[in-house]
């Protein structure tokens, strides 16, 4: 089965006025798929994202799941936040425990344990489970956001910039683990995650969804990534395929895509 995102539209109403931010957004995307979105600040990636979550309803169409329409969150979408968003009082082990329960509140205290546990030890935070959020850095607070979304065990996992704030190297570590940990989940069959990093969409994704401002239609353009997996970071930039699709970005960001109202974004 699969995610569809049929004829959605949403419109928001400000005091200047009306502002059609999903123009018709249709979208299917299959049981396990890697999806990455790319778009420039304010085209709607959040809000389609919210939307999937079930956050935000629909001023038109619908988002459907394994046949259900989505009327509002569940334990089968997993959302990490722009701002990762962690319960501050909780140490790291916890939150994590706090993201299982809240899907299943009926699973064994053992059972949860164990959740908890795996995705602690495969985000490299075992040994960091007593503290407080407060008391980590940024990576290893992002790292606990991406494990209480797997421990969730969503069928669709929903990441909006998990690694936005990253220095470089801290942020390839972080996709690393991400792919090995989709890469071997069972449960989390599916993978929506907004960047704004070319190369990550491109190291990641299995298609790079390509989102515009108005007048364009939001979805501008889907590209296909047709590069075998697993992929290797430091060989990936030879492969000519890689090239056509970083390329082929570079000029959609860069040039066609790129609006007034871009603009003045940038400039604010
Ligand atoms: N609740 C809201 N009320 C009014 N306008 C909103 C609301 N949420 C979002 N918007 C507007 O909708 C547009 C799209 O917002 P959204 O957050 O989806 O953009 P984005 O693509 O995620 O941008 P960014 O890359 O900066 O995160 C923006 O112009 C924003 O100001
Ligand atoms: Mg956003």
């Amino acid at each position: 089965m699969s995610l569809e995102i049929m004829g959605v539209r949403k419109t928001f109403h400000t005091k200047s006025g009306a502002q059609p931010v999903l123009r018709g957004v249709d979208l299917e995307i299959e049981k396990g798929e890697f999806v990455s979105i790319i778009g420039h600040s304010g085209c709607g990636k959040s809000t389609l994202l919210n939307v999937i979550g079930g956050l935000e309803g629909a001023d038109e169409g619908k988002v459907v799941l394994d046949g259900f329409r989505v009327e509002g969150p569940g334990p089968d979408r997993a959302i990490v936040f722009q701002n990762y968003s962690l319960l501050p009082w909780m140490s790291v082990y916890d939150n994590v425990v706090e993201a299982a329960l809240s899907a299943r509140p009926d699973r064994k205290s053992d059972a949860t344990r164990d959740i908890a546990e795996k995705y602690l030890r495969s985000t490299g935070l075992w040994l960091h489970r007593d503290k407080k959020p407060g008391e980590i850095s940024g990576g290893m607070r992002q790292r606990t956001a991406v494990a209480r979304a797997f421990a969730v065990g969503p069928k669709v996992l929903l990441l909006d910039e998990p690694f936005g704030a990253l220095d470089a190297l801290t942020r390839s570590n972080l996709q690393q683990q991400l792919i090995d940990l989709w890469s071997h989940e069972d449960d989390t069959e599916t993978v929506l995650m907004v960047t704004h990093g070319i190369d990550e969409a491109i190291f990641l994704a299995d298609r790079i969804v390509v989102m515009a401002n108005p007048p364009k239609p939001s979805v501008a353009e889907i590209i296909e990534v047709k590069i075998e997996r697993p992929r290797d970071k430091a060989e990936l930039p030879k492969d000519p395929e890689y090239q056509r699709i970083r390329e082929r970005l570079v000029y959609l960001l860069e040039r066609e895509l790129v609006t007034p109202q871009t603009n003045e974004q940038e400039a604010a």
